[in-house]
């Protein structure tokens, strides 16, 4: 496809045992002309906020501002969990700076957490707590125990060590940020938390890691670009990748969906995808469980299962260029022990032939295998695949009937965290 940030191969996916039947294919991906015609009104109208962010700018100026004031620390915590957190930890892949090292802590585990206060240089170490809602109690305890600590440290300005991002309205955390006098950098209202790595939840930490924020919004655009612009729905790889998945489903083939990059750089990744997948889509008894692995890695962990278990998966494999990358396997001694086939080779050659070979694997045992293959992981990159798979997860909704912006099985649980523990 002309001007796309990456290419997608269906060879592997709409041919052999594991492929849905070609009619059920076109069917769904018939379908996805609506989705895709409403996805163009949304746009037009500003109704979905998300597709609007790749193009924005007026919010930089804030963020950057923030960011040049977190130079001075030598730790940048980011504090939030979910869709305020995972799509900034996608982020660290590309980190180009040590100093302030930003880490993330989103899971509230009480033994790991105190440790990690007692390992900061608390003078040095700054805040960022992240919350759409404002109410989350993982991220409030880990706010509260910070500034706790903070205090004991010595710290007389809470309000230098904590930036909040959270959406603009009264709520315990955007009081806590005011009763210290803390930055607070606004969450899009109309955009829900595992949509926002491209707004200030993902902008902010990603400045801190010295990231090319107006490239990661390029990627975005580009990739939203192609899909409104499809002048067919094959054109669009987010109605595409929709539209196999829903062919499978159709069939009852798709308890799975597994996302295989062969590159460290997208190995967090699909943390993040795997959350915009599974709580968007696993509603009204549908959904297929998102699995995120990484190559070769899993080749000799889970390939066996892969290929020989209970099946009903599609393989999503990321291939980024490797081929002629990397350092090379000494033509004499790798002789001298009778490797022929690794005697002046590129790591990124095998990591190619292995990727191809996985690829061949699956598909030659009836596993369905789509393949995006991409240059590199820069911040473009980075920012085309991530609208990719928030359009594909969208159009998949409409496809489902299902509403992808909504969890409420994650404010159930929410709700009665909440109530155990005012119950004590
Ligand atoms: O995607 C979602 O809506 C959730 O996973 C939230 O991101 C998560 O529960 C955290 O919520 P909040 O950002 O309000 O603290």
């Amino acid at each position: 496809m002309a001007n796309s940030p990456f290419s997608v191969s269906l060879d592997l996916a709409l041919s052999g045992a594991g492929a849905p039947p070609a009619a059920a294919y076109d069917a769904a991906l018939a379908a996805s002309a609506s989705a895709l015609d409403w996805l163009r009104e949304q746009k037009k109208s500003g109704g979905l906020e998300l597709l609007g962010i790749p193009a924005r700018t007026d919010d930089l100026k804030a963020a950057t501002k923030q960011a040049a004031a977190l130079k001075g620390f030598s730790t940048v915590a980011v504090l939030g969990i979910g869709g305020s957190s995972l799509g900034g930890q996608a982020l660290t892949a590309l980190r180009k700076v040590q100093k302030p090292f930003v880490e993330f802590h989103d899971n509230p585990d009480p033994f790991a957490w105190a440790a990690a206060l007692k390992r900061f240089d608390l003078k040095k170490t700054h805040f960022i707590a992240i919350s759409k809602s404002g109410g989350t109690a993982e991220t409030l305890m880990q706010a509260l125990t910070a500034a706790e600590a903070l205090e004991k440290a010595g710290v007389k300005k809470l309000k230098k060590h904590f930036t909040i991002v959270t959406e603009p309205h009264a709520s315990p955390l955007a009081d806590f940020a005011d009763s210290i006098g803390a930055v607070k950098l606004d969450h899009p209202l109309g955009v829900g938390g595992r949509y926002s790595v491209l707004t200030m939840v993902g902008i902010v930490p990603a400045l801190a890691m010295g990231l090319n924020v107006k490239q990661l919004r390029a990627g975005a655009a580009a990739a939203l670009d192609q899909v409104l612009k499809a002048k067919k729905p094959a054109d669009a790889p987010a109605a595409v990748g929709a539209a196999l998945h829903k062919a499978l489903a159709d069939q009852g083939k798709l308890a799975t969906t597994i996302l295989w990059p062969y590159a460290d750089a997208l190995a967090v990744f699909g943390g993040w995808w795997r959350q915009l997948w599974a709580e968007s889509l696993g509603k009204d008894g549908q959904g297929s469980t998102p699995v995120s692995v990484l190559g070769p890695v899993d080749q000799h962990s889970q390939l066996q299962l892969f290929r020989d278990g209970p099946g009903n998966a599609l393989f999503t494999l990321m291939q980024v260029a490797t081929k002629g990358k990397g350092l090379t396997a000494p033509k004499g001694r790798a002789k001298k022990l009778g490797l022929d086939y690794l005697a002046g080779r590129k790591m990124g050659d095998l990591v190619d032939a292995e990727c191809r070979a996985t690829a061949q694997t699956l598909f030659k045992n009836g596993r369905p295998v789509r393949v995006i293959h991409l240059e590199k992981v820069d911040e473009f990159h980075m920012g085309a695949l991530m609208m990719h798979f928030m359009l594909e997860t969208i159009v998949m909704g409409r496809l489902m009937g299902v509403d992808p912006f909504d969890q409420p099985g994650v404010e159930e649980g929410k709700v009665l965290a909440r109530q155990y523990l005012a119950e004590g």
